[in-house]
């Protein structure tokens, strides 16, 4: 695992580029994607670059059960925010939230992530070491599937809507099992409120209790963060 430790998410982002920008020197063709505060900065970069995404595939980690593509909270949204309207990707797959099936579509999403294998995966990472929404005791050999979203996670998202009873309580969620296929891992982290967090998955045994723990296994992974998210570490 390479951790790389920054002044800010503004310079953590720049890193992230860079590593996006060889990957697809390199030929990389496939993006996993987050939503979240943490990769913003990568965002901007990327759409402020000379980068063409024309010819890429975006595979998007979550997305909320209930919530319209149209709804400002739906993480549909939010990538064409603050990615896709500036940077079109040839093909953008993000779990479909309003799906009258959910495990038909758990099963779609799972036949499209075998069939567009994961150059690099972008995670952001939550307070209690959740990665995408799985959260503490979700099993490592995971695939898609439905998520019951815990009251920590619903107390934290509640802050983007107008009260706590609007916040989805379900989600669509790429599994560990998954994530863990792509090529290479990058992970930002940033803030205070990241510190345990990020000392849990550098640090911390491997264990279903910290999703992000089992990062620790795979061959290529990098660890951005900035100075008070990694304050803790030895
Ligand atoms: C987003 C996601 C979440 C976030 C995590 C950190 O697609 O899957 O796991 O990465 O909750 O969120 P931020 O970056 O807002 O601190």
């Amino acid at each position: 695992m390479k951790i790389i430790v920054t002044k800010d998410n503004i310079e953590g982002g720049t890193k992230a580029f860079e590593i996006i920008k060889k990957g697809m020197e390199d030929g990389d063709k496939v993006l996993g994607l987050a939503t979240g505060s943490s990769p913003i900065p990568l965002y901007d970069d990327m759409c402020d670059s000379d980068l063409d995404f024309s010819d890429m595939t975006s595979i998007n980690l979550d997305e909320y059960y209930g919530l319209n593509p149209d709804n400002d909270q739906s993480y549909h949204y939010f990538m064409q925010k603050h990615l896709f309207d500036k940077k079109p990707f040839k093909h953008s797959y993000i779990p479909n939230g309003m799906a009258k099936d959910i495990d038909k579509e758990v099963d779609r999403y799972n036949d499209i992530i075998a069939a567009n294998p994961i150059d690099i995966q972008i995670l952001g990472i939550g307070r209690n070491g959740h990665i995408a929404f799985n959260e503490p005791g979700t099993p490592f050999g995971s695939l898609t599937h439905k998520v019951q979203l815990t009251e920590s996670t619903i107390k934290a998202n509640s802050r983007f809507f107008d009260n706590e009873d609007e916040v989805p309580r379900q989600a669509i969620c790429m599994g560990i099992k998954s994530i863990m296929q792509s090529k290479k891992i990058v992970l930002l982290a940033f803030g205070e409120s990241k510190q345990d967090a990020v000392k849990a998955l550098v640090e911390g045994p491997v264990t279903e209790e910290v999703p992000a723990s089992i990062l620790q296994d795979h061959p290529d992974v990098t660890v951005i963060c900035d100075e008070v998210a990694a304050a803790k570490l030895d």
